[in-house]
């Protein structure tokens, strides 16, 4: 991360707004923090917040932006996320060290972040400590890419056309997918009580040229790795012709994406 100046990190994490959460993150807030029922007066933090859709969603139901907090490993992500809602309490650490005491919260969600943890069951345990007793934990996580004909169909394209390393990145995101690992991690992170929930949603890009810029803008520059016009376009072109059975009349991309919800209650 630190390797990528501020500006790189923010035109990034503007592109990832812009062209990823819509399509893939903002329903899903919804339903994650409807697993974690946030209420009026809760006090709410959200892990690994990336621009802050689920935060947004968290101020709103308990009903004042002080009450929510935000927290990201990335900058970029942050200042985005700020610029949007100056009046959470954004900030910038690691989950594996929550910078918050013991008890803080009513609810901690975090979405689409446990599978870049290093220590997983550390952060987990993180979360769980900010927790009050009886406090709600939701976090989710991609299911498999074979449950995935999307991001299926995208890794084997860009292994063809940019290389198995960039394949490589992209399966990444799903590498948490079996709910059997997942409720083996919860019990290493003392998470004895937790249940995984899977939720079969559907996801929908305006078109498979920009499900492939999502990527490509969205979070490539923060692995290093570019694609140039014309590989984009291949893979836009691919993309379109093997998933002709996903393409709506109006050239828009749908196609199952599960997730798996741990939904933890602290005792
Ligand atoms: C796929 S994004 C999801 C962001 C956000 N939850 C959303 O729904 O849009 C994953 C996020 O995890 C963050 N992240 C990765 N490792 C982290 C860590 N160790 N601690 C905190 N955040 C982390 C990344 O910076 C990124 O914003």
């Amino acid at each position: 991360m630190s390797k990528l100046s501020l500006q790189t990190l923010e035109k990034t994490a503007s592109n990832y707004h812009e062209l990823m959460v819509p399509a893939l993150f903002v329903a899903r807030a919804e339903q994650v923090a409807d697993q974690a029922n946030i209420k009026p007066g809760d006090r709410v933090l959200d892990v690994a917040c990336g621009t802050g859709v689920l935060t947004r969603v968290a101020a709103e139901r308990t009903g004042d932006n002080e009450l929510a907090a935000g927290l990201d490993v990335n900058p970029g992500m942050l200042a985005v996320a700020e610029n949007l809602s100056p009046g959470i309490d954004w900030r910038e650490g690691a989950a594996e060290e929550l910078p918050w005491d013991d008890h803080s919260f009513d609810v901690v969600v975090s979405q689409f972040g446990l599978m870049f943890f290093e220590d997983k069951p550390r952060a987990l345990r993180e979360m769980n400590r900010v927790l009050k007793s009886g406090g709600r934990l939701v976090v989710a996580v991609f299911d498999s890419l074979e449950n995935n004909p999307g991001y299926k169909a995208m890794v084997e394209i860009l292994a063809d056309i940019a290389g198995e390393d960039v394949a490589q990145a992209l399966r990444f995101p799903f590498s948490l997918g079996d709910p059997d690992e997942l409720k083996s991690l919860c019990k290493k992170s003392g998470l004895d009580s937790a249940e995984i929930i899977t939720h079969n949603n559907n996801v929908r890009f305006p078109d498979a040229r920009t499900m492939v810029l999502a990527d490509v803008k969205g979070w490539f520059p923060l692995a290093g790795i570019t694609l140039d016009d014309q590989e984009i376009d291949e893979a836009a072109d691919r993309l379109t012709s093997t998933l002709s059975e996903f393409i709506m009349d109006d050239g828009s991309v749908e196609f199952p994406m599960p997730a798996h919800f741990i939904s933890a209650t602290k005792t």
